[in-house]
């Protein structure tokens, strides 16, 4: 076999294989445990929306055709905000269609800016393309949206931005991004990620970027986390049709799948799902920042359906997520991510959130980290 070194290029051989992290099963086997929480991946808690998987059972029956790569939900989701379908994207999850995004604009000189830290999805594909990644550390875990803009140079083609963010939680406001975007020049495009918007839209200051018509901004959206289809692997996207046909272009023609779509379009008519998992959020993060800072961690101020704690150490952060484990709570470390003396705590159900709460209070006891605990 010809060694890896001389088949890969050198970018490809630096990057490091996504690990899931353990899966509830697992955890269970490992510690003999008969309940395990997972709060690991910013899925959604209650589940699924049914209206979505009556959908997806009726498509299963038609699976031995070829999907309409998404034709039909790019049709609804063009109505449903007031745009042409030429305007919108869907894909096998918003992942999918940003994979898309740098291998459409991407050349071998371009250069990608995005924050510290940034949503590991992005950081893998931005790498994996082999072109320079600059970022710029956050200020107060927000994204230093002047600091990027200062960043900007003649090489930059595309800006990342999630809002809110991913592992933070923290959001930008429509004044900062505007403010943002007035000086970035045009030819630079912007990724503004809205994976959790949803659990922010009801925040006044939120900018919401439907309300916006720039050409040089893509907007992805997903069907993961609000209607609870992470598996079903669906997303949209948003842009100038400019931009759009040119990503029409190296899609891959039959994603998102038959199934996945058609979940998709039973979620977008199920209001009540949506609000029974915004409900569930809004409850369950108040719950946990409260306790967490409560205890005397810190907790960044999150808009998402997950909380990130930072430990003034990383082996503080490493302690925490073994003895967690041991009690059957999964959390996610971020040091993979690029925030080593941090944990990222996904919203559960009321009683997940109970659970996870007791077992924070036992590890803090046990590692006596009242001695150490940080404070807001
Ligand atoms: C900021 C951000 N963007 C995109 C994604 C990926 O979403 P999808 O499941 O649609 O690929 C995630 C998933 O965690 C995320 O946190």
């Amino acid at each position: 076999m010809v060694p890896p070194d001389i088949l890969v290029p050198p970018h490809i051989l630096a990057l490091r294989a996504y690990e899931p992290g353990l899966s509830a099963e697992q955890v269970e086997q490992r510690f003999g445990l008969s309940r395990v929480v997972k709060l690991a991946s910013n899925e959604n808690p209650l589940g699924s929306s049914p209206r979505a998987m009556e959908a997806a059972q009726q498509a299963i029956r038609n699976m031995a055709r070829y999907p309409d790569g998404g034709a039909a939900l790019r049709d609804r989701l063009a109505e449903r905000f007031h745009l042409k379908t030429g305007n919108v994207i869907a894909g096998a999850g918003s992942e999918g269609i940003m994979a898309n995004v740098v291998r459409t604009f991407l050349c071998d000189e371009d250069e990608v800016l995005t924050t510290e830290a940034a949503f590991s999805g992005f950081q893998v594909l931005a790498r994996g393309r082999g072109v320079a990644y600059r970022s710029v550390p956050y200020r107060d875990w927000r994204y230093d949206l002047p600091a990027l803009a200062e960043a900007t140079n003649e090489r930059t083609k595309l800006i990342y931005l999630a809002n809110p963010n991913n592992p933070t939680g923290t959001f930008f406001t429509r004044e900062a991004f505007e403010e943002f975007h007035a000086r970035v020049p045009e030819r630079v495009l912007i990724i503004l990620d809205e994976a959790y918007f949803e659990f922010a839209a009801g925040e006044p200051s939120y900018p919401d970027s439907m309300t916006y018509r720039f050409d040089n901004v893509i907007t992805l959206r997903t069907f993961s986390k609000a209607y609870g289809l992470a598996s079903a692997r669906v997303g949209y996207g948003f842009a100038h049709e400019n931009l759009i046909s040119m990503l029409l272009k190296v899609k891959l023609p039959f994603e998102p799948s038959g199934v996945s779509a058609a979940a998709a379009l039973g979620a977008l008519d199920d209001y009540e799902f949506v609000q029974k998992t915004l409900e569930n959020n809004t409850r369950g993060l108040a719950f946990l920042e409260r306790e967490l800072r409560g205890m005397g961690f810190e907790a960044a101020p999150s808009a998402a359906n997950f909380v990130m704690v930072v430990f003034e150490r990383e082996e503080q952060a490493r302690q925490v997520f073994e003895q967690l484990l041991r009690r059957g709570v999964i959390v996610r470390p971020l040091k993979a991510t690029g925030l080593p003396n941090c944990l990222r705590i996904s919203v559960g159900t009321r009683e997940e959130n109970e659970i996870c709460v007791e077992a924070l209070k036992s590890v803090r006891a046990e590692l006596e980290m009242d001695r150490y605990a940080t404070t807001q």
